[in-house]
């Protein structure tokens, strides 16, 4: 049984504004998509890194990835939806993948994944008979909105947070399953919730603030932070060691 990535990468990144998909704005010297595909292919558990772009892309050319290797492959056959484009992504994956083996989505928008965040998926949902997701227990306390007709935000209720998650990327199920599920279930907006449909409960497992999803332009700034701050970390250690 062999593990994959599929990156869906086929947004406009509306909320992000920019002038071109979120994926494509510059981070930490890269491509912002650039970062979360090099944690995947630095992975040997990983065969091979499936990228989900829009037919219409004209971005992707304009960069260089040789330094990603050869187990990157694009696929143009993003759709109108996250969930269209991760269903069309399985379907062509079909070629190199069997059905029991594993797929990890993660979104291009979670720049900063690292390698121990898919090592800590991969050994804890790795062995899950339904597999599952990289998450974090809530920590604030959750309030619903009202309906307003004024145009102000105000509390209706409080959501009590006990045993609330937030779902991050990647999402790890087998190709087979993952691929049924979407299809009996295709208006979701993430994998868990498809194999949820099916009646079946995927393992949440824990992960940390810094796999965030790059949607607003602040997001962009606190990106850029947590990359400056990795790499003054890597320089200190190397100055350590020689
Ligand atoms: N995505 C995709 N196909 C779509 C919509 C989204 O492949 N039709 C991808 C995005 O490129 C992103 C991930 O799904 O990597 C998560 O989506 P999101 O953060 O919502 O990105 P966008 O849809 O691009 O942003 P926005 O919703 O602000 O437009
Ligand atoms: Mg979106």
């Amino acid at each position: 049984m062999a593990y994959f990535a599929l990156v869906p990468a086929a947004g406009s990144g509306a909320r992000m504004g920019g002038g071109m998909p979120k994926q494509y704005l510059p981070l930490a010297g890269r491509p912002l998509i650039f970062h979360a595909l090099a944690a995947l292919a630095a992975m040997v558990a990983i065969d091979k890194v499936f990228v989900v772009l829009a037919p219409d892309d004209t971005e992707w050319q304009r960069h260089d990835w040789s330094e990603l290797g050869a187990r990157l492959e694009v696929l143009r056959c993003g759709g109108d939806t996250r969930a269209a484009s991760v269903t069309q992504g399985l379907r062509a994956m079909r070629r190199d993948v069997a059905p029991e083996d594993w797929v990890l989505v993660h979104d291009a928008a979670r720049a900063c994944l690292t390698v121990d965040h898919v090592a800590k998926l991969i050994s804890e949902a790795g062995v899950d008979p339904v597999g599952g997701i990289l998450a974090m227990p809530l920590a604030d306390t959750l309030k619903q909105a009202s309906e307003s007709g004024d145009g102000v935000a105000r509390i209706a209720t409080t959501v009590p947070r006990d045993r609330l998650w937030q779902a991050q990327t990647p999402q790890m199920f087998r190709h087979g399953m993952l691929l049924d599920a979407l299809e009996f279930a295709p208006a979701v907006t993430d994998e868990a919730s498809a194999i949820e449909a099916l009646g079946l409960k995927p393992r949440l497992v824990a992960a940390d603030v810094t796999n965030f999803k790059v949607t607003y332009p602040i997001d962009l700034q606190l990106a850029e932070v947590i990359f400056a701050s990795r790499a003054a970390t890597a320089a200190a250690n190397l100055q350590e060691v020689s």
